[in-house]
């Protein structure tokens, strides 16, 4: 039997063509929705941050010296029932059709879905203080790409969390400390305390992708990232909540 992730390019081509409307597909004989999380990103920052340093993205992109390449943001894959996912390999390498999907719509997040039997128990579980956005892995090292996931085995993490994954470009840390009157020591800089002055509702799936981990009971989860392009926190909805199953890959 076959796990590693596969998305068919007819649909890939279809939800570039209308990122408003999920498209379904089949993984085996498990059939899933496939969806944007925020469609034309770039355009909700430049309205969103319109002033602070420029009018619209590419002169905001040119003047901070930052790369952003997503013209969508998150791409969201939800089965219809339980499916077992193998996204590595025994060398902690991430499968290349993840990579690809990464490279075009920035994280991914996979609902009703859990890591193979042999790899369920690898890595470490994390929790972060909430709202400081930050990178997990530094420039010089080689596994740049992070994988949280929820186990539904596990008699912790079956449950709902009550603390969120939040995820944005790596352009959004720096123009939210600008907009905070914050001095960002570079376009570079990898750890941003912002957000903690406001109401985030109004912000979430528009400029912030939110991964609220609160599926129901026995339910997996995976979210995966490339720390290049993406800064993530914590974020505690109700509370704390549980520390998150974590792995590094290259
Ligand atoms: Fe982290």
């Amino acid at each position: 039997m076959q796990f590693i992730l596969t998305i068919p390019e007819q649909s890939i081509r279809n939800i570039l063509r209308t990122p408003e409307k999920p498209v379904t597909g089949t993984f085996g004989s498990n059939k899933f929705r496939l969806r944007v999380a925020i469609s034309d990103y770039g355009k909700k920052i430049a309205d969103y941050y319109d002033g602070i340093i420029g009018t619209g993205i590419d002169e905001i992109i040119r003047r901070t010296c930052i790369p952003f390449d997503f013209t969508h943001f998150g791409m969201i894959i939800e089965f219809d029932a339980p499916q077992e996912i193998e996204a590595y390999d025994q060398d902690f390498a991430l499968s290349e059709t993840v990579k690809d999907l990464l490279r075009q719509f920035g994280p991914l997040i996979i609902r009703n879905a859990y890591m193979s039997t042999k790899c369920r128990a690898e890595g470490q579980r994390n929790i972060f203080p909430d709202l400081r956005f930050h990178i997990d892995r530094g420039s010089t090292q080689d596994n740049q790409y992070s994988l949280f996931c929820r186990d539904p085995f596990d008699a912790v993490q079956k449950a709902p969390r009550t603390s969120s994954t939040l995820l944005v470009a790596n352009i959004v840390g720096y123009l939210q400390a600008l907009k905070e009157g914050q001095t960002p020591s570079s376009p570079q800089q990898t750890l941003y305390t912002i957000f903690n002055d406001q109401d985030l509702t109004p912000l979430l799936d528009q400029i912030i992708l939110h991964q609220p981990w609160a599926e129901p009971e026995a339910t997996g989860e995976i979210c995966i990232l490339d720390n290049r392009t993406i800064l993530h926190a914590s974020y505690y909805r109700e509370a704390q909540g549980y520390p998150i199953g974590v792995r590094y890959l290259y």
